[in-house]
């Protein structure tokens, strides 16, 4: 089987890296891809474009990673070809491109979340613009003047919702439209500094552990967010097929829904398929898949992420990082005369495994240790919040 990955993040070298190793896959290419991916085609200025790689290349299985080619109608246009693709229609990618939509869905399905507000009495409260923003359309309000702010900067089409208080937790399935195959679940952390504290950025790290969740709150999860979801979806008559991602905060009245991602998260999916037993092209017909363990993805940053990355410093120790047993997964890298230098904010994704978190975080930290470029940052925390479980 040969598979074509749509996209050129960590996450997508992570699902180039696991595929490669099913034995049913005969190769794997990456559009655009990116250096740590052995087979990189450039591209396509479309989702047509894509088609016609697909077509051209005798691809048999198509996997996106972003959200922006779902959105703009990638998995209509290879169906309409009849080409094999992961990832929801368009109309189904709204659950990730409008929040208005999404937030609608929700009430309309009774799914839990945090309630909209008519009239803000107490902060802090969260608004989101509507639309895709790279993860610069959500902000939370401290007070009012932040609040004025956050409204003259997000444009006309809002939600606006209380806070929700708890530990954020990424649940992340793939399904047929019907059925949901859940993924282990994971941990994010989005703030540039230990401790979240900071500006957001597109994930300093991620860790997967299958005690973030119980049995118990897997149940809940699955019977009260995400199997309702995909009824309502059928209902409306755009069927969720691919990956649905939710964003679960745990609150003490249970597991509500922050937002919904209509793909695999990043960097999330370094971790969980780095942990991943199974044969992932099997996961990807069946839903099979073993025991997973705990794996830990730290981001390195780039000099002045997430508001001006340095591009352009030499990286040195990647060989070293993974001869401790570590997998490094490039996201912002070029190669520029034999070297790799950094050509993003989140240049490498240093991610470890083990039979426990705390081993986990103990091979990726060391594993880190090995690398460095001018100006490289990264959380010395990732995963510390899990430790507690254990
Ligand atoms: N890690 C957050 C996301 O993928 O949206």
């Amino acid at each position: 089987m040969k598979i074509l990955i749509v996209g050129g993040g960590g996450r997508e070298h992570a699902l180039a890296w696991r595929l490669a190793q099913s034995p049913s896959v005969t190769s794997v290419i990456a559009s655009p891809g990116n250096p740590g991916i052995d087979h990189c085609v450039a591209a396509p200025a479309s989702v047509e474009g894509y088609a016609e790689l697909a077509e051209a290349q005798g691809v048999d299985l198509t996997v996106v990673g972003p959200e922006a080619p779902l959105v703009a109608g990638i998995v209509d246009v290879f169906l309409q070809r009849g080409l094999r693709i992961i990832g929801p229609t368009q109309a189904a990618a709204r659950i990730e491109g409008s929040k208005i939509f999404a937030k609608q869905l929700f009430e309309r399905a009774g799914i839990p979340t945090a309630r909209q507000l008519s009239e803000i009495k107490r902060f802090p409260i969260v608004i989101k613009a509507d639309g895709l923003a790279a993860g610069k359309g959500v902000v939370i309000a401290k007070d009012r003047a932040e609040a004025d702010e956050a409204i003259a900067k997000l444009g006309p089409n809002l939600v606006i919702e209380e806070f929700l208080e708890g530990e954020e937790v990424s649940f992340i399935g793939l399904s047929d439209g019907e059925n949901l195959w859940p993924l282990a679940p994971a941990q994010d952390h989005k703030r540039v500094f230990d401790g979240d504290q900071g500006p957001n950025t597109g994930g300093m790290g991620a860790y997967t552990d299958p005690r973030i969740l119980t049995a118990a709150q897997s149940g809940e999860i699955m019977e009260r967010i995400m199997l309702p979801t995909l009824r309502q979806m059928r209902k409306e008559g755009a069927p969720f097929t691919g990956f649905l991602y939710a964003g679960l905060i745990l609150t003490t009245e249970g597991p509500k829904v922050l937002e919904f991602n209509a793909r695999l998260g990043d960097p999330e999916t370094q971790a969980i398929l780095h942990s991943f037993q199974g044969d992932f092209a099997d996961f990807l017909e069946s839903g099979e898949q073993g025991k997973a363990g705990c794996s830990v993805c730290i981001t390195l940053a780039a000099a002045g992420y997430p508001d001006a990355p340095k591009t352009g410093d030499k990286i040195t120790g990647i060989t070293e990082a993974e001869a401790t047993g570590a997998t490094v997964f490039h996201a912002g890298t070029m190669r520029l005369k034999g070297d790799f230098v950094t050509s993003g904010g989140g240049v490498l994704g240093v991610t470890a495994g083990g039979e426990t978190l705390p081993e986990a975080i103990q091979r990726a930290y060391k594993a880190a240790a090995h690398i460095h470029f001018a100006g490289m940052h990264y959380r010395k925390d990732i995963g510390r919040k899990g430790l507690k479980r254990w």
